[in-house]
């Protein structure tokens, strides 16, 4: 063919080679990949705050805009949470926050709930020793003696630039102006509005309007105001810390859970103090990656399963393959194990912190794996660490003027907590307690299961998921991300950087892509629904795992911020809830 053409138009040697050359060209353009084109979420100059509401991230957007840092901002940001979102939002709750100043200074603070001073060891078992789920999971004694008030003063004794009665001032004037709910809102508040009323006893700001017998209901759009924590954030912007752990506050606090039953004392309160703690740093290739210690255990578990990652070519696997969703199924099989058996509160226990995220520890545990089959859980234990003696959540993301950045994550436990409402103060108390082992080998309400190093103590902080995470790139601030979801949230973290690092995403893009989880027991895979192709699952399953789809909410709602390469910042505000990124 190509004989008879050459003939036919009597072309000279000269010729065909350079035609030769011209189809050699155009062939291998056809074979080479046009560049992925990236969609980008909001961007922005100097700015970004992304958060589970706009009201939330507007408030601490204009903190900035009126000279404020991000230390300064993530405190109205939180308390802002406690007005409009209060499925998670924080002041009878607590949380974590990873920080990285302008300067390259990282650190982290630990304002996590603690168990109360009467808490005992089997104080949810009945008398055959069987956990009672009920008990830690709903009501007065699942409540762990809040410590986000604490929390916030620190940081800004330690790094804000505005008084806390400025920043609050904001937030006073949301709870009582009012928020609009949005859909998924009054969706949630339908749900648990008779929940609300049986655990309380009595009709709640959040239940009136929700309930089906009401004849007068609530919509989407509506202004929900709340008077009484304007009045209880007054109180607290007035009288300082104090004012929440020993004053009439606190006093009102004791009163009301000791008239429910509840074991928290004045006493519990006054001993509460939140703890600066060094950041867990690792690398994975040319990131850097800092988390937070224990006791929660997200920057331990993040670091082991990066370092169990980094010898594969996780890029050449490409993006939610069978190939990279084995690998990273079975790190994180093998970093929950240990999390199980080694992880709690470090004042209570002696953590092999360096030995669990070192590299030679990753590639013994990986030792056992292979591409052919599923390592069944039931053959995965806790890994053996030589001379080491045994013995509902929101996340946002800021990025200042400054070039400060902050991931803090914050939680209630389950949505509302205990569903237990303090009138009187305008807020849900948390139902932590349930992130103790209640019994050894008996999960919890993620099914995650622990043993005596999460064991119920007097005092001491229940162990966490929380991975609020900040990654420097080449030794300047990369991404500050986090979100809830419980036991999902170490793999959703993880997934969502992975997307950048190696997939090539943007912000938005690595925050929306479909997500998948495994925490070693129970043994299945939990994928989000539809998002991932029936070969891919069908392949998987041939190799011996066990699949399950779920609910997309439970798999996180992540928010993060991306610094790009000519320093504009991208905010990621995950599609799967209200959350939303404002910048400037
Ligand atoms: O600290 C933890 O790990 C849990 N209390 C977090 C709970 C959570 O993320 C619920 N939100 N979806």
């Amino acid at each position: 063919m190509i004989k008879i053409t050459l003939t036919t138009f009597k072309i000279t040697n000269h010729w065909f080679l350079f035609l030769l050359l011209l189809i050699l060209v155009s062939s291998c353009k056809t074979e080479q990949k046009a560049p992925r084109e990236i969609q980008r979420g909001k961007l922005a100059d100097s700015i970004m705050v992304v958060s589970a509401r706009e009201e939330a991230s507007r408030i601490g957007a204009e903190i900035l805009k009126n000279g404020g840092n991000a230390f300064d901002a993530l405190i109205a940001v939180d308390m802002a949470l406690n007005v409009a979102y209060p499925f998670a939002g924080s002041l009878g709750g607590g949380g974590f926050m990873v920080y990285r100043k302008a300067n390259g200074e990282i650190g982290s603070i630990d304002y996590r709930e603690k168990a109360p001073m009467g808490a005992t060891h089997d104080m949810y078992l009945d008398k055959e020793g069987n956990p009672i789920d009920s008990l830690s999971r709903q009501g007065p004694l699942a409540v762990g003696v809040p410590g986000s008030i604490s929390g916030m003063f620190a940081i800004n004794e330690k790094l804000g630039s505005m008084p806390m009665s400025e920043i609050l001032e904001p937030v006073i004037q949301l709870a009582k102006n009012g928020y609009a709910i949005t859909e998924n809102q009054l969706n949630r508040f339908q749900k648990y509005a008779p929940v609300f009323d049986q655990v309380n006893g009595k009709e709640v700001l959040y239940s009136i309007g929700f309930r089906e017998s009401d004849t007068l209901k609530i919509e989407t759009g509506n202004f929900i105001k709340n008077p009484v924590l304007a009045e209880t954030l007054q109180r607290i912007a007035d009288n300082g810390k104090s004012e929440f752990y020993e004053g009439e506050t606190a006093q009102l606090l004791v009163d009301f859970i000791e008239a429910h039953g509840g074991i928290i004392t004045l006493e519990d309160l006054k001993n509460y103090e939140a703890v600066w703690r060094n950041p867990i740093t690792s690398t994975y290739k040319n990131i850097k990656v800092i988390g937070m210690p224990p006791p929660s255990s997200g920057g331990v578990c993040l670091a082991q399963i990066f370092k169990m990652l980094e010898p594969y070519d996780m890029q050449e696997f490409g993006h939610n393959t069978v190939k990279s969703i084995q690998m990273i199924t079975e790190a994180e099989r093998r970093a929950y194990a240990d999390r199980s058996f080694f992880l709690g509160d470090p004042d209570f226990n002696d953590i092999p912190i360096d030995s669990l995220i070192s590299k030679a520890y990753a590639s013994r545990r990986m030792q056992s794996f292979s591409f052919d089959k599923a390592t069944p859980s039931a053959e995965i234990n806790h890994g053996v660490i030589s001379g080491y003696e045994s013995m509902e959540t929101t996340h946002f993301s800021i990025i200042d003027q400054y070039g400060n950045a902050v991931a803090l994550t914050t939680t209630l436990n389950g949505a509302y907590g205990s569903k237990l409402y303090v009138d009187e103060l305008g807020f849900f108390l948390n139902n932590e307690m349930d992130d103790f082992s209640v019994k050894p080998g008996e999960p919890n309400m993620f099914g995650l299961i622990g043993a005596a190093a999460n064991k119920i103590e007097p005092q001491k902080r229940m162990l966490s998921s929380m991975t609020p995470t900040i990654v420097e790139k080449d030794g300047k601030l990369w991404m500050t991300v986090g979100t809830p979801g419980g036991s999902t949230i170490i793999t959703s973290v993880l997934q969502t950087i992975l997307n950048v690092a190696d997939y090539n995403m943007g912000m938005q893009e690595a925050v929306d892509a479909p997500r998948f989880h495994h925490q070693w027991l129970p043994d299945v895979v939990i994928f989000e629904p539809d998002a991932f192709g029936e070969e891919i699952l069908n392949s998987l399953q041939n190799k011996g795992y066990e699949i399950r789809q779920e609910n997309s909410v439970i798999l996180g709602k992540v928010d993060g911020v991306l610094v790009l390469p000519d320093g504009t910042l991208e905010g990621g505000a995950d599609r799967r809830g209200d959350d939303t990124a404002v910048g400037f």
